[in-house]
């Protein structure tokens, strides 16, 4: 199922965020490589779901039959791309991943309990926990030769340091948006082991997991490491990244422990409100009717990671080969450059990166790349890199 790349021009004109949310400061064209966006139409199979549902008059309030069917598609593809075999009735309907992240810590943790956030981290895992009264506890990760061959690795002495602080979460990101590591089963079930001392949960956010770039490369969720596992973890994910329709807000959070779900019901019931029908159609269909196309996806990305890694091969830049996502992570430490990564590629190459600075301290040095785009969007996003050194 062939994916229907769009071209800069055409993104620019329909004004997607991605391409248009930053501009160069001399008014130069700009590749947009920030927001997790993709430069790629949707599958058609939900492309042509969501246009159904507006034609069949869909459009009004969620109808009651719709939380029901996105749990059911949603089991139907974790059995089938995880072989993870979950009861439909464990699932929640929620708007998206950001407004569960929040409910977790308003409604499941104590009062002002601090938050584990293990960096490089996505951004708002930074702010939201702040907003809401709980300081964050960023616990830098382990990386280079301190990461055991993996590019990227948690830091469990920082977590268990966090938790004996007293933090009453800790949100683990896998695939790890930006790092594009795919934690193992073994590096869960370490970390669970040290979760499992405290009274705290985990936020699993799941949200990368359709887009593993090697089919080889198995996938694991923290809440299927063990009923106990499960007890303390709430996962969520959505269709909107693996199928780029993040406007759309409909997300899913997976509760497999029934006293967890319970609290859940109790008091974060009325997220389910905020998913839009159309959105949640879309999931459905994605679940459904966009493997294939998926497939493919995860194929271009893995194409863009090696013609960039190739590019950056015998430069001072730090790139991690991702494994999981197409957000990537580079590091200019070693490049002498005047100012921060994405400032200089935007002002001087043009690149719409993510300033590594908002992403932990310490990563003042870093950027966040998205390499879902064109072959050849990738091959020029990895030249202007190199033409900033
Ligand atoms: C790891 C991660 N979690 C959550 C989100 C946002 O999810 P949502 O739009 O469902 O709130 C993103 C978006 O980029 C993300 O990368």
């Amino acid at each position: 199922m062939p994916v229907r790349f769009f071209t800069d021009d055409h993104l620019r004109e329909a004004g997607s965020l991605k391409w248009t949310g930053m501009s160069r400061p001399d008014g130069g064209p700009v590749i947009g490589a920030w927001v997790a966006e993709m430069d790629f139409a949707t599958a058609p199979a939900v492309a042509d779901a969501m246009k159904g549902a507006i034609d069949s008059g869909l459009l009004g309030y969620q109808p009651s039959w719709l939380a029901g069917a996105v749990a059911e598609a949603t089991a139907s593809f974790q059995e089938e791309r995880f072989g993870w075999s979950l009861d439909p009735d464990h699932i929640r309907l929620v708007a998206s991943v950001l407004p569960a992240l929040r409910a977790t810590i308003e409604h499941l943790t104590a009062p002002g309990s601090p938050v584990v956030v293990p960096t490089p981290a996505y951004m708002p895992f930074l702010t939201i926990p702040g907003e809401l009264g709980h300081p964050v506890i960023e616990v830098p990760s382990r990386h280079g030769d301190d990461a055991d061959g993996r590019g990227w690795a948690l830091d469990l002495d920082g977590i268990r340091a966090g938790l004996e602080a007293g933090a009453g979460l800790v949100v683990v990101c896998n695939p790890w948006n930006p790092t594009g590591r795919v934690l193992t089963r073994a590096e869960l079930a370490a970390l669970d082991a040290v979760v499992a001392d405290y009274d705290a949960l985990v936020f699993a956010d799941e949200i990368h997991s359709p887009l593993i770039l090697d089919p080889a490369t198995a996938f694991t969720s923290y809440a299927r490491l063990s009923p106990e596992a499960a007890s303390r973890a709430v996962t969520a994910t959505a269709a909107s990244k693996g199928w780029n329709i993040a406007g759309l807000p409909s997300a899913q959070v997976i509760l497999p422990d029934g006293a967890l779900r319970e609290r859940w019901d109790e008091r974060a019931a009325h997220l389910s409100h905020g998913a839009t029908t159309i959105g949640a159609i879309g999931a459905i269909a994605a679940y459904r009717h966009g493997i294939d196309w998926l497939d493919e996806v995860c194929a271009i990305v893995a194409g863009n990671v090696a013609i960039v890694a190739d590019a950056l091969a015998g430069s001072p830049i730090d790139f991690t080969r991702p494994e999981g996502t197409y957000l990537t992570w580079w590091g200019f430490a070693d490049a002498g450059l005047g100012g921060a990564p994405a400032d200089e590629l935007l002002s001087r190459a043009g690149v719409a990166a993510n300033a590594g600075r908002a992403l932990g301290a310490g990563y003042e040095q870093w950027a966040r790349i998205n390499l879902a785009c064109s072959p050849d969007a990738a091959a020029r996003i990895a030249e202007a890199a190199l033409s900033i050194l």
